[in-house]
């Protein structure tokens, strides 16, 4: 059975418990889960996203309006894609899509590819969902994949997302000067960063306690 958003509201206020294999969840975090990305997600929530100014401000998507034919197009492109993995991000407690996250333009030889996020449904911005995501597509892109770097750009006003990555342990590698326009003027664009070591390092400092050491008297 798949759950559709129409039966999500129908069920408002009551916790939908599901089996896990019924949703094709494939990377499980603590608030979210990461899925494929289905043909009914191809609607008009997510096109929403992508024509919301204030959710594509600072990505590549919505510089220009998309229809749904573009979407689909898109969405077997990316599928065919070698060197494109992209998810859908769902709540866990009433497996809601909220956002998509995908790995891009994957280098085989060098092993390294670019990063994207997009949260689009804004009442989930600024409640950690979008450092959970980075950890889990970090975890995949790392210890699945067997890449050596994640890069990704940023507008450098862009502050909850610089500040979500480098809490996943992103550094800033450089700035590329007045590149990316915004509301009428050119901002510096960010260039961030991580490999597979520093990640590696990076979650066994949070995630891990220190074994207790027995005294010897
Ligand atoms: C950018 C995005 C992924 C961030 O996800 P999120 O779930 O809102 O982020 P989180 O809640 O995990 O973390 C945001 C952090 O930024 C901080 N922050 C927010 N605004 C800030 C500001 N102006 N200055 C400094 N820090 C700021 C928050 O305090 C929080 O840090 P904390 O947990 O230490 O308090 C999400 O808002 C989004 O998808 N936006 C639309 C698409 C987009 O811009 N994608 C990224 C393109 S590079």
């Amino acid at each position: 059975m798949a759950i559709t958003d129409t039966s999500i509201e129908e069920k408002k206020g009551e916790i939908i418990t599901l089996k896990r294999s019924e949703n094709n969840y494939y990377l499980m975090g603590n608030k979210i889960c990461l899925r494929p990305l289905l043909a009914h997600d191809i609607n008009q929530k997510y096109l929403s996203w992508l024509n919301d100014a204030e959710v594509t401000e600072y990505v590549e998507a919505g510089k220009f309006p998309t229809t749904k034919k573009e979407l689909e197009e898109f969405y077997k492109d990316i599928k065919k894609s070698k060197t494109d993995v992209i998810f859908a991000i769902v709540t866990k407690r009433n497996d809601l899509h909220i956002g998509n996250v995908k790995i891009s333009r994957i280098n085989w030889i060098h092993r390294f590819a670019d990063m994207g996020i997009i949260i689009g449904d804004k009442k989930y911005w600024g409640r950690g969902y979008g450092e959970e995501v980075c950890r889990l597509l970090l975890d995949y892109a790392f210890n699945r994949l067997n890449l050596n770097k994640v890069l990704l750009g940023s507008h450098a006003p862009h502050m909850s997302a610089i500040k979500t990555f480098q809490k996943v342990g992103f550094k800033i590698e450089g700035r590329n000067r007045k590149m990316l326009m915004l509301n009428g003027k050119y901002v510096d664009r960010i260039i961030m960063g991580i490999l597979q070591s520093e990640y590696i390092k990076n979650t066994c400092k949070i995630t891990k306690k220190p074994a207790k050491r027995k005294t010897v008297s």
